[in-house]
């Protein structure tokens, strides 16, 4: 079965081809991905307008590269898959729409996914894959959740962040520190240079005795460091950025290390763009190595949204019958879309 896979939630267009064969994971075939990254420095975020329009103008181009890459022609696709949801509604209508246009003008049926059971099933796709059960600690731009996933489409909740997810307090400390956008690897990079001892800043939610999170306190602890140093916030900047990456990093490796000791688990995924964070990685293996604990990281350049995670998680769905492609091509996308409350269809 060939599932064709295609990302527009935010700002990259991601598109992937991925071949399941019954036996064993379904494997990427050819991927292909645009960031917008360039285009959206200008205005220190992502311009959910400017992102619906290169995403149309991408992603027929990227599709074909796929198919070329793959030599796979477009009437040998048997499903083709999209992100539902959740992410900026112009943007997921680009792909929801491309996909069912494909899908009805080829009569093959389609498959709306989650975006982060994308990232949750995308180390499925490296060289070391989870075996489930597991915890996974999700940390994208927009949440930070820890779930126990017993299987494909099997996910609770065991803990999230009740304001700020990590991936915006990494980017929105690094705009008040005057870094370019995404705040994420620029931070983490300057980060390497300084202290993390440098600065006290809070450990939110820490000794909370649950397995949420809260970020807001933390940025406004850095937005008043960075007042109180004033011109001096130049020459400090490495250290601050290094504090502050510290306090998220011990933050969610002690809180992903409850939630395996509260399930009675091994093994811990590790998914969404601050899962490339190296500070994360490190902290992660020392915790690890010390507990005798196992931690999975999708392949580096598959931790931001890319369309292969997408392809893999329809495949994946559809290996294990917990979802049905159809061919129902009046799409609906979800911006707002809580895992938990993902169904069938
Ligand atoms: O999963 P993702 O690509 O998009 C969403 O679904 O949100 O995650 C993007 C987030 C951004 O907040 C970005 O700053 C952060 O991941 N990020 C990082 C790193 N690389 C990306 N944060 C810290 N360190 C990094 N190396
Ligand atoms: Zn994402």
């Amino acid at each position: 079965m060939l599932v064709l896979g295609i990302e527009s939630s935010c700002d990259e267009t991601g598109v992937a081809l991925v071949e399941s064969q019954g036996a064993g994971l379904p494997v990427l075939r050819a991927q292909a991905l645009h960031s917008q990254i360039d285009m959206h420095q200008a205005y220190g975020g992502v311009v959910p307008e400017l992102a619906s329009r290169d995403h149309i103008r991408r992603v027929l181009p990227l599709a074909e590269t796929v198919l070329a890459q793959a030599g796979v022609g477009l009437p040998q696709l048997d499903v083709v898959a999209y992100t539902r949801g959740p992410g900026l509604a112009g943007a997921l209508l680009v792909g929801a729409g491309v996909a069912c246009a494909l899908g009805a003008a080829l009569d093959k049926p389609v498959l709306g996914v989650h975006h982060l059971e994308g990232h949750l099933l995308s180390p499925f796709l490296g060289a070391d894959p989870p075996q489930f059960p597991f915890v996974a600690l999700l940390v994208s731009g927009g949440h930070t959740q820890l779930m126990r996933v017993e299987g494909v489409g099997r996910y609770e909740l065991l803990g999230e962040s009740i304001d700020d997810a990590a991936g915006e307090a990494f980017d929105k400390s690094a705009k008040l520190m005057g870094l370019p956008y995404p705040g994420g690897p620029a931070l983490s990079r300057l980060a390497e240079q300084g202290d993390p001892r440098a600065f006290k800043l809070p450990r939110p939610l820490l000794h909370s005795g649950d397995l949420d999170f809260s970020f807001a306190g933390l940025k406004t602890a850095v937005l008043t460091q960075a007042k109180k140093l004033g011109p001096e916030l130049d020459a400090r900047k490495a250290d601050l950025a290094a504090s502050t990456q510290a306090a998220i990093v011990e933050v969610l490796v002690r809180k992903s290390v409850a939630a395996l000791e509260q399930c009675a688990l091994d093994r811990l995924v590790v998914a969404g763009g601050v899962g490339a964070n190296r500070e994360l990685r490190s902290q992660l293996g020392a915790a690890a190595a010390q507990r005798g604990l196992h931690v999975h990281y999708p392949e580096p350049a598959l931790c931001t949204d890319n369309g292969a995670m997408i392809a893999m998680a329809a495949a994946m769905r559809l290996e294990a019958g917990v979802q049905a492609a159809t061919r129902d091509y009046a799409f609906d996308v979800k911006p707002r879309w809580p895992l938990s409350e993902i169904g069938s269809r």
